[in-house]
């Protein structure tokens, strides 16, 4: 079955909207064939080459940021703070778990959302076009500004640019040196447990490195001055991976130059459909998102299609069934592909089936939940005798009220609800979860 950058085109998919003026799209697209690639071959092949250790036991992987980046919310603060975020919780799993994290963020490229409906009623009573991600069309309730957009595409592209340049400035330039985690701390952390948990660590990690510099000579210490961060989204939209879509130069490989990873979500990853199409053909690690439905043989289908050499680090699956189903599905899906001699990294998505409707409407999700889903996957990875390789979450250095636990209450919920899509876990709710889920690693 030969493949080409576009032969996804030829299957359908309700992810992918209709445009209003198909000629507009088409130009778009062919303006972002012209421009640069966001990540390059090389940085994707070290990712793999991660992945394929986390696949084989040694390391985490910790993937998060929002459910969907925003145009409005782009700033500075918002991407040193997750990414501050990201770092502590690193930090954190790196010294409980002793082994190296791998950072993944949902981010710089995380611009189009699936949506279960085509439509929904406005205030008026007229039926518009749901909402799909920036890249798409506007969050604002009007037939208007939920009209596809081609010019969006192109916008979500430089977004992508300016962030990456921000995330590899602060990686690169000093300011994830570990000698300063106890910096790291934002501002608005309550001044509770996982605040002073975390005030400890940082102290002692201090006092290691500077014992280690002591026998150092006074030399660089280039591993611990800077990191390595990688960017990731949902490849839904496919027009936009298409265009963003380069050969490697040294070897002529398609490589999706949107994204060090993409993945494909628990609505697009028919085995048939356009989703695998197009990702079975560039050479990147590949998320697949996987939920309690998934029917019994599906998954190794899947990675016939995906992964048909069992090439390590390819393939990372992240489940995600909800606290209550998890560990019935957790199991099945995980035994499938152990008789199948796959090899995998296993990691889990604690949020997208955990998401509940509370009073007037507003979705949220129970930190409570999310802790006992990440536990139930470490406890079924074990029993399978596999390696529980990490965690995929929704979360934001933002001091939001989307989650129930810690210092939000239900009644809290509207104080400061930020989310244009999902849910996400705040600051002291992340480090909360970070130090949960290290000390369930460590007591194994
Ligand atoms: C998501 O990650 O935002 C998402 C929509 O997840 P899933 O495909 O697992 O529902
Ligand atoms: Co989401």
């Amino acid at each position: 079955m030969s493949w080409s950058r576009s032969s996804w085109r030829g299957l359908r998919s309700p992810h992918i909207p209709e445009y209003p003026d198909p000629e507009a799209l088409r130009a778009v697209e062919d303006t972002l064939k012209n421009y640069p690639p966001l990540v390059f071959a090389g940085e994707v092949r070290q990712l793999k080459a991660e992945l394929a250790r986390v696949a084989d036991g040694d390391g985490f992987i910790l993937q998060a940021g929002d459910c969907a980046e925003t145009f409005a919310d782009f700033n500075t603060f918002n991407v040193r703070d997750t990414f501050r975020l990201m770092l502590q919780m690193a930090l954190i799993l790196t010294f409980v778990g002793e082994k190296p994290v791998t950072r993944i963020g949902r981010v710089a490229g995380q611009f189009a959302k699936p949506r279960s409906n085509a439509t929904e009623p406005s205030a008026d009573g007229d039926d518009i076009l749901t909402y799909r991600g920036d890249m798409i069309n506007g969050f604002g309730a009007t037939a208007a500004s939920r009209a596809p957009d081609p010019g969006r595409m192109e916008r979500a592209y430089f977004q992508s640019a300016a962030t990456l340049n921000l995330l590899r400035a602060f990686a690169g330039g000093g300011y994830a040196d570990m000698h300063t985690a106890g910096k790291w701390l934002l501002d608005f952390v309550e001044n509770g447990r996982a605040r002073k948990k975390y005030e400890l660590l940082a102290k002692k990690i201090h006092k290691t490195l500077n014992v280690m510099r002591a026998y150092d000579d006074g030399g660089r210490e280039p591993a611990r001055q800077r990191i390595d961060f990688y960017s990731s989204h949902e490849a839904l939209f496919l027009p936009y991976e298409e265009a963003l879509c380069r050969n490697d130069s040294l070897t002529g490989d398609p490589v999706a130059a949107s994204a060090h990873f993409i993945w494909i979500g628990e609505r697009t990853r028919d085995p048939n459909g356009p989703h695998v199409e197009f990702l079975r053909g560039v050479i990147n690690p590949i998320g697949i998102k996987c939920g309690p439905d998934a029917q019994p043989g599906s998954p190794e289908r899947l990675l016939e299609k995906l992964n048909p050499l069992n090439e390590g680090g390819r393939i990372t699956i992240i489940l995600r069934a909800g606290a209550d189903r998890a560990e019935r599905a957790f199991s099945r899906i995980i035994r499938e592909l152990q008789a199948a001699g796959r090899k995998v990294a296993w990691c889990v998505d604690p949020m997208h089936g955990n998401t509940r409707t509370v009073d007037r409407g507003i979705k949220t999700r129970m930190l409570s939940d999310i802790l006992r889903e990440s536990k139930t996957f470490i406890d079924v990875c074990r029993a399978e005798n596999v390696h529980p390789g990490g965690f995929h979450l929704e979360m934001t250095g933002k001091n939001v009220t989307e989650c129930v636990g810690r210092e939000v209450g239900r009644d809290d919920l509207a104080k400061n609800y930020d989310s244009c899509c999902d849910p996400r876990l705040n600051a002291s709710q992340a480090l909360e979860f970070a130090f949960e889920t290290a000390g369930h690693l460590s007591r194994g």
